[in-house]
């Protein structure tokens, strides 16, 4: 595996693979990787004959209060991880690589970007389309994978994409969980072991809701429920929603629905969603 920092080094290596006729397959992460990220690489492979996994822990993205400087960082455990995994570079740009002085472009989606953590993170899906269509300029993938886990940057991404005409075939890959079903996510390694078990109340209380609306219950009444069952086991809820798989606007009987969620328990903020069969 090639470790690349500087986006000339990048461009001559890829053009390299290129010339091979070899195609290529894009994982953007911000690192501390688990085996959700794992998950993403391994699609990656069957997906294209090159594999390239992006770690840029991008400044853009957080808001003011939230965790960029705590963020985990793991460079060398992710390096032989992937490295392990069969990926062929690993592009790990510093900050002054991506945002040189004077940058000044903002990539903003709207509509499916809105709602849900866009209402509660404002500017955070301006910050991941921003850096997704970088790194796509960047690698210039013929594949790239996201996962389901962050079912609404997946849905911005797929916007993006169809909107700019980037031609990159966008894959959603299913949310990878522990044993009790708690989504893996790098900020669980924040969780102390008590607010780890509780954490297990957001993956059970949304397969509640979802189970209710299934059997035909009352959307408001179940969404009401897990609210609740959140509040009890610790969690401050940021939202409960029920959307439209592909719109993230209001459920529509007869086509797929999704159910999300993000909550904060000791001040970690968790987020996670489930399929639904509405109406
Ligand atoms: P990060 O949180 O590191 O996640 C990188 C990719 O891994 C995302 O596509 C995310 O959805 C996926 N992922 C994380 N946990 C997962 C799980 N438990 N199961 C399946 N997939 C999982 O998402 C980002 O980074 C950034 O916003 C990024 C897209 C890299 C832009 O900065």
């Amino acid at each position: 595996m090639q470790t690349i920092r500087l986006l000339s080094e990048l461009r001559a290596s890829l053009a390299a693979l290129r010339a091979q006729g070899d195609d290529i397959a894009l994982v953007p992460t911000m690192g501390a990787l688990h085996a959700g990220h794992m998950a993403l690489v391994a699609e990656a492979k069957l997906a294209a004959k090159r594999v390239v996994v992006s770690i840029f822990v991008n400044p853009k993205q957080f808001g003011a209060n939230e965790d960029l400087s705590r963020y985990p960082r793991k460079e060398l455990a992710d390096a032989r991880m992937l490295s392990d995994a069969g990926v062929d570079v690993l592009w790990m740009p510093p900050v002054e690589e991506v945002y040189p002085a004077g940058f000044a472009t903002n990539v903003s989606v709207s509509g499916v970007s809105e709602g849900l953590d866009g209402a509660a993170r404002p500017g955070h899906f301006d910050g991941v389309a921003t850096v997704v269509a970088k790194l796509f300029n960047q690698v210039r993938p013929d594949v790239a994978l996201f996962g389901e886990k962050d079912f609404q940057q997946l849905a911005v991404i797929r916007r993006m994409v169809a909107d700019l005409d980037f031609g990159i075939d966008i894959r959603g890959v299913p949310t990878q969980r522990d044993d009790d079903g708690l989504a893996l996510s790098s900020r669980n390694a924040y969780l102390v072991a008590e607010n780890r078990s509780s954490a297990v109340a957001l993956p059970r209380a949304l397969g509640v809701a979802a189970a209710t609306i299934e059997k035909g219950g009352d959307a408001v009444a179940a969404l009401s429920t897990a609210r609740d069952t959140l509040i009890a086991a610790g969690f401050e809820v940021d939202y409960v929603e029920l959307v439209d798989a592909e719109t993230l606007a209001e459920p529509v009987p007869g086509r797929p629905g999704r159910l999300l969620a993000a909550a904060r328990i000791a001040g970690t903020r968790l987020i996670d969603n489930v399929a639904v069969k509405y109406g």
